[in-house]
């Protein structure tokens, strides 16, 4: 493959690549007193909370999952959370997103990927002449010289 569409290709996927796999997930971060837990506000998540009070519905999660990011959701998920607080603590609940390691993975793979072969092109455009030459000088001339006319 020529070098220059290779790069070209390569540039393109560079620019495109954190575009592909963007997921984010969200998670609810539940406060209270000195008492804090991170529940990942995803359907596999919520079905399976360690504390959880009570069964949560995941058909009922809002299109934006933080939404459902509230004091009562913390609280049964972790009926426990403000044990020992405060009489006038409150459950204070807290919306966050973070990419998710998957695709994070998938993204730096990815990256790598792309950039051996940037690396590659370049390395084997500069390479191959030079290689190219010893072997004329070194390889093929001698030949050419031993063998009898
Ligand atoms: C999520 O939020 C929506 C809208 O506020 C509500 O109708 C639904 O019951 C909530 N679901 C859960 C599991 O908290
Ligand atoms: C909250 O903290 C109290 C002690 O301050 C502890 O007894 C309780 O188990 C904690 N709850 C959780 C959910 O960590």
């Amino acid at each position: 493959m020529p070098a220059l569409p290779l790069l070209l290709l390569s540039l393109l996927l560079l620019v495109a690549a954190p575009a592909i796999a963007k997921d984010v997930i969200n998670f609810c971060k539940c406060t209270c007193g000195q008492n804090s837990t991170i529940i990942e506000l995803t359907r596999s998540a919520l079905t399976h909370l360690p504390h959880a009070s009570e069964p949560i519905d995941t058909d009922t999660l809002a299109p934006n999952v933080c939404m459902n990011c509230t004091r009562l959701l913390c609280g049964i998920a972790e009926p426990a959370l403000c044990d020992g607080a405060a009489v006038d603590d409150d459950i204070a609940p807290l919306c966050f997103q973070r990419d998710s390691l998957q695709d994070e993975l998938i993204v730096s793979g990815f990256l790598l990927l792309v950039i051996g072969l940037l690396a590659w092109t370049v390395l084997r455009s500069h390479v191959k002449p030079v290689v190219d030459r010893l072997w004329t000088r070194y390889g093929y001339t001698n030949v050419a010289q031993d063998s009898p006319n």
